[in-house]
């Protein structure tokens, strides 16, 4: 459990929030880092959240690395480290899951693929976000829909907190940081380059060629390279909402997830 603020001498500090999962990575550090420029400081929580992952198989094969995530914690000044028990998020005097929909948005893009995901997250979220109470929540932008979907549930269960969307950390070669590539072999972190190298095709190609021509040949690109695409798609940046035609004078943003080698990536570019 935390310690309460006033016992560390932080209560009237400017408190920063990471919620993670762990097999912390560059990614999760730089949403550390941002918070902290942000705040006085930063509460980071490590807890692999059961109720979003719908596949009992990638829940059990999510990679849990607490002795390595505590060190990289501890190399912070300001940054309290917080491990979870399932029971102080999951106590059995509360609905295993909150009440709280979304159709717009939890219906779409990852929700479709992962039916109840949404609602496991916004669950662990909005309860991790009432035990921290922090000033600023921070985000991967990686995770496009779910940083969406936890602004708006947060906007209006929880509207004291601000949540801040931070931009997707990369590899050299432009890889999207993410705990799942450690389960890559070399071979299949290479190929797994190709997402991110089909968004930018998309991007590339707005207002040249049609917009269903340049998925199209992004698909193919990726169905070449070996990978079983679950979506590639533009949307509106603002609310997900798909386009079929380039619009004018809009954010636009496309995103895919993919499987390669059994793992499941997924990768945006907001354009
Ligand atoms: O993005 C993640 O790592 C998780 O979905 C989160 C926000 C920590 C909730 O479990």
């Amino acid at each position: 459990m935390l310690h309460t603020y006033a016992q560390l001498g932080i209560e009237n500090s400017l408190l920063g929030f990471v919620p993670t999962m762990g097999a912390l990575h560059q990614g999760h550090l730089h949403l550390i880092n941002t918070a902290l420029a942000q705040c006085d400081w930063v509460v980071c929580s490590v807890f692999v959240n059961p109720s979003q992952f719908n596949d009992p198989a990638d829940y059990e094969n999510y990679p849990r690395t607490k002795d390595q995530d505590l060190d990289a914690l501890s190399a912070f000044d300001k940054v309290l480290a917080y491990f979870p028990e399932k029971d102080e998020l999951y106590p059995p005097h509360l609905p295993k899951l909150l009440d709280y929909n979304d159709p717009a948005l939890f219906g779409i893009l990852e929700g479709s693929y992962r039916p109840g995901h949404f609602q496991g997250v916004v669950t662990v979220v909005i309860r991790l976000l009432k035990q921290v109470a922090p000033n600023k929540a921070f985000f991967g932008l990686k995770d496009y829909q779910q940083y969406l979907v936890i602004k708006k549930a947060a906007s209006l269960l929880l509207p004291m907190v601000q949540i801040l969307g931070v931009e997707t950390v990369r590899s050299v070669d432009g890889l999207a940081l993410s705990s799942r590539n450690q389960r890559l072999g070399e071979k299949a972190l290479h190929t797994a380059l190709n997402i991110g190298k089909a968004l930018r095709h998309i991007a590339f190609q707005k207002h040249k060629i049609p917009l269903d021509q340049a998925i199209a040949q992004a698909a193919w690109m990726l169905e070449q390279t070996g990978f079983e695409t679950d979506y590639l798609c533009v949307c509106l940046g603002n609310n997900l909402l798909e386009v079929t035609e380039w619009p004018d004078n809009a954010e636009l943003i496309a995103l895919c997830a993919a499987k390669i080698d059994g793992v499941r990536l997924i990768d945006n570019l907001l354009f």
